[in-house]
């Protein structure tokens, strides 16, 4: 079926990260504004908002207090129907963050629930008795403590699996589902095309809300098992289908954390009666700590058995069925090329982030951006504490290293640096200017100092710059079928090869071989390049064949 988004790539944004035009310190939509032609000249086809609607910004947006309004620190409405004029007049589509799985405590209907329990708006939460001493169940929040907050005014407890000032929305009443549906036609109609759905496969709780399973020394459960995927999720997405998106020319993109391939194939089936594709997590971990209560808090790197391993599972147990989403990073996940790749110096940073996008950009599915990959900028590198300042780095410091002593103050600093999400947020680094370009004034989260080598005028500069090798890269989804439409298949025995990784896409009439080295060293395979094959895109500018230098990522097509 050929859906106008199935050869598209999206691009996403972190507004407060991505360009500041008033000064202020954080990023805003003039900004965004400001930047479309350098998103038009890398190629995208459809930017990803993070949320810009009114928020506390307890959780950076992900806290939304009205639908239908745009945070000052962002702009103004008008702002934002400049940016999907300036957009769409240059061919670029704009999806916006949907977050209903829960609304900030500001939110009106909060405030109308919490304020007794005869209120209408009571039922748009999930209240049940308790104190806070015996909450309703064992849940914990996803930042740490537990998933539920009294109140005392009304003497009930209410559900929170993010921050307490984040409320979980009672997907179960009608009128909280009639009242989402009716806020998405409204952004539908304003214009804009599409949706990425935070968390969208949490909205279902099992009936009863039973306890989950605790691990012996952690102080609450972990609700994914529970809430993920639960029992109502598939009959709710196809009412949303029904009542939103069917008929219009939208693309919708769920994030569904703890997904499974069987669960991905109902919800981005390509019949197309959910969602057009879905954003799984395995990958993102395969470098965790065996201990479930660290979590991702943990210093290994993946290796390339796992990576494949599972990249193919999704490639091939989606391909004719389902429709895969392709990412490294986002605004929750540290930075591609110091996680998968290797920062270490220039010259493998440049190398490996190469790699790593040819890597991903060959496989079946939409590829992601994330702001600032396309110039492989870095973690953080952030050494203490203070430096952070996302909630669920400050939580997991306190609750790991001051609450449970499970870490030292050292070891955790090492976790963070590798893992937080503060790593993906620091601001674009557009030049050397101060603040990178991004900002005259002091910024919301600190600038990454190497952004007087990695920026984006430099990347401009250089032909053979990180920038340039990720426009071809869409350049060719968007002119060879087979990178869209091809089957994947791995080659034969490299099931259990540790430093090559290699695969072919084929069509009716082409064949792409697709050779990546994971390592910074050299390695020689027995693989056939078929004589008349042409290489047609690389990391390096001379090609020795059947030899594979630190990182070198090449594709043939014949
Ligand atoms: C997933 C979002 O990507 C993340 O940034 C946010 O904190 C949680 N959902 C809660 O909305």
């Amino acid at each position: 079926m050929a859906e106008w988004w199935r050869n598209a790539v999206i691009y996403q944004i972190y507004p407060a990260s991505f360009q500041d035009s008033n000064n202020d310190g954080v990023g805003d939509i003039p900004g965004i504004i400001s930047r479309l032609e350098y998103l038009k000249k890398l190629g995208v086809d459809i930017i990803w908002l993070s949320p810009v609607y009114k928020s506390p910004q307890v959780d950076n947006g992900y806290d939304i207090s009205d639908y239908r309004d745009i945070n000052p620190t962002f702009g103004t409405m008008a702002d934002f129907d400049a940016l999907l004029e300036k957009a769409h007049a240059l061919g670029l589509k704009i999806m916006m963050d949907l977050v209903v799985n829960h609304t900030s405590d500001q939110h009106a209907w909060f405030k109308a629930s919490a304020s007794g329990k005869d209120n209408p708006y009571r039922d748009y939460y999930i209240w049940r008795d308790g104190t806070q001493e015996q909450p309703p169940n064992n849940w914990g929040s996803f930042f740490m403590g537990p998933g539920w907050q009294y109140d005392s005014s009304t003497e009930q407890c209410y559900l929170h699996l993010f921050a307490k000032e984040q409320p979980d929305l009672n997907w179960e009443n009608p009128a909280v589902r009639a009242d989402v549906y009716d806020m998405m036609n409204w952004w539908l109609d304003k214009g804009v095309d599409g949706f990425r759905m935070d968390v969208i496969n949490y909205i279902s709780k099992p009936d009863g809300l039973p306890d989950a399973v605790r691990s012996p020394d952690a102080s609450y459960a972990n609700p994914e098992p529970l809430v993920a995927n639960g029992p109502k999720i598939h009959s709710w997405l196809q009412e949303m289908n029904h009542e939103v998106l069917r008929n219009r020319r939208v693309v919708t993109v769920g994030e569904t954390p703890g997904v499974t391939t069987e669960e991905a194939e109902r919800y981005a089936s390509l019949k197309g009666n959910e969602l057009s594709m879905v954003f799984q997590f395995e990958h993102m971990a395969l470098d965790t700590s065996p201990n479930p209560v660290l979590g991702r808090w943990a210093e290994r790197k993946a290796s390339l058995r796992d990576l494949r391993a599972n990249l193919s599972k999704w490639q091939t147990a989606l391909h004719g069925k389902a429709w895969n989403s392709l990412y490294w990073n986002n605004h929750d996940q540290p930075r591609v090329v110091s996680r998968f790749g290797d920062d270490s110096s220039e010259t493998t940073r440049v190398l490996s982030a190469k790699m790593l996008a040819t890597l991903l950009h060959m496989q079946q599915g939409t590829p992601f951006i994330y702001e600032g990959e396309e110039i492989g900028m870095t973690n953080a590198n952030f050494t203490q504490l203070s430096d952070y300042v996302d909630i669920d780095s400050l939580n997991a410091y306190q609750e790991i290293v001051v609450e449970q002593k499970l870490l030292d103050d050292a070891t955790m600093l090492r976790c963070l640096a590798k893992h937080s999400r503060d790593n993906a947020r620091t601001p674009m680094q557009w030049s050397d200017a101060v603040n990178a370009g991004f900002s005259e004034n002091k910024t919301w989260e600190k600038v990454n100092p190497n952004y007087r080598d990695i920026n984006v005028e430099n990347a401009l500069n250089d032909p053979n710059s990180i920038f340039y090798h990720y426009q071809k890269l869409i350049h060719l989804r968007h002119t060879l079928p087979v990178i869209t439409d091809g089957m994947y298949q791995l080659v034969e025995g490299n099931e259990a090869d540790d430093e090559i990784y290699a695969f072919t896409r084929k069509n009716a009439d082409t064949t792409l071989f697709v050779l990546l080295n994971y390592t910074n060293d050299t390695h020689t395979r027995d693989y056939a390049i078929p004589a008349g094959a042409k290489r047609i895109i690389s990391n390096y500018a001379d090609d020795e064949g059947q030899t594979l230098r630190p990182y070198e990522a090449k594709v043939y097509q014949f």
